[in-house]
């Protein structure tokens, strides 16, 4: 082949690769996009993470996790039938005092996602035909040191509306120091998993108690710095259905009011606060020069 039909030829391959580049367009939905690879903590029925796995097509970029656990590897009904035996049966009720406590635990862990929501199941079995990675027993106080985790890097870790459950008036100091030290063992753990320029995310309440949860003092112990503090709008993410997560009715939505993601990098504080002043103090100088 000449050397004009080699150049010709290596013209049509490079064609080839950019359209093929420019074919697979990076989707958004929100602050998110199919670019990143974004881990999800805390999820209740994972329809946060499937709304983002529709926005962008495929969930090969989602790593989505929860605490509640699911599908443990024996059928669902071999405690309850050891529960009903150990009543009826007066010989295995002998020896069973311990184990029939432990198999009340077994039930409480079992499949806990399947009892507690209605759509965790289908929303589950999307994510992972979109291709996700979906995880459970996941606690994101120490999901650092998770098997499947503990190697991998994230452009955005996200905690929607954390909360440690219902333990009391919500305006309690005890209530609030529980709320905050999950969120803070969140952040010990977030930091260390962040690719450069990764963002960590908290969707979060406003005002009332929850502004005594103070989220930016907890993150700049972990030397993460708030970077924006976004409205979240439900609507933005079609399908998504925040849950309360715990007690009989863990099914149900609570209502958001005004809720905002709170975005944090990796940076330093002094440094952040020096450029907040700075530019403060010239853009008031620069106001009241135009004002003068
Ligand atoms: C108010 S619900 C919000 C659920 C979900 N993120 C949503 O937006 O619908 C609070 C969630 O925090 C989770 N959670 C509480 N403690 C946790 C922990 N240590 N690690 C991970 N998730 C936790 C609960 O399982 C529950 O799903």
């Amino acid at each position: 082949m000449t050397t004009s039909g080699l150049l010709l030829l290596f013209a049509n391959a490079k064609l080839k690769q950019q359209s093929h580049h420019s074919s697979v367009r990076v989707k958004w939905l929100s602050h998110y996009s199919s670019a990143q690879q974004i881990l999800l903590v805390g999820e209740g029925d994972f329809s946060f993470s499937l709304a983002l796995a529709n926005a962008f097509g495929s969930a090969d970029n989602l790593v989505a996790t929860s605490l509640d656990s699911y599908g443990l590897p024996f059928p669902s009904s071999s405690p309850v039938l050891f529960l009903l035996v150990s009543h009826v049966h007066p010989n295995v009720l002998v020896v069973s005092r311990k184990m029939r406590f432990l198999s009340l635990c077994i039930i409480d862990l079992m499949d806990d996602l399947l009892q507690k929501y209605s759509k965790a199941k289908s929303n589950l079995k999307s994510l992972r035909e979109m291709g996700a990675t979906t995880l459970h027993g996941v606690d994101a106080t120490t999901m650092k040191l998770h098997s499947e985790l503990t190697m991998r890097r994230f452009d955005r870790i996200v905690f929607n509306f954390p909360h440690a459950g219902f333990r009391g008036n919500e305006g309690l100091m005890p209530v609030i120091d529980l709320h905050r030290r999950l969120v803070m063992g969140f952040f010990r753990n977030a930091c260390r998993m962040l690719r450069p320029d990764g963002e960590v995310h908290v969707s979060h309440k406003m005002g009332g108690p929850y502004a005594q949860w103070n989220l930016e003092e907890l993150a700049s112990e972990w030397s993460l710095v708030l970077v924006d503090c976004a409205d979240f709008r439900k609507d933005e993410f079609p399908g998504y259905c925040n849950k309360r997560g715990e007690g009989p009715r863990c099914d149900r939505t609570f209502p958001l009011r005004a809720s905002c993601t709170y975005k944090f990098r990796l940076g330093d504080l002094d440094e952040t606060k020096a450029s907040s002043s700075s530019s403060s103090s010239s853009s008031s100088s620069s106001s009241s020069s135009s004002s003068a």
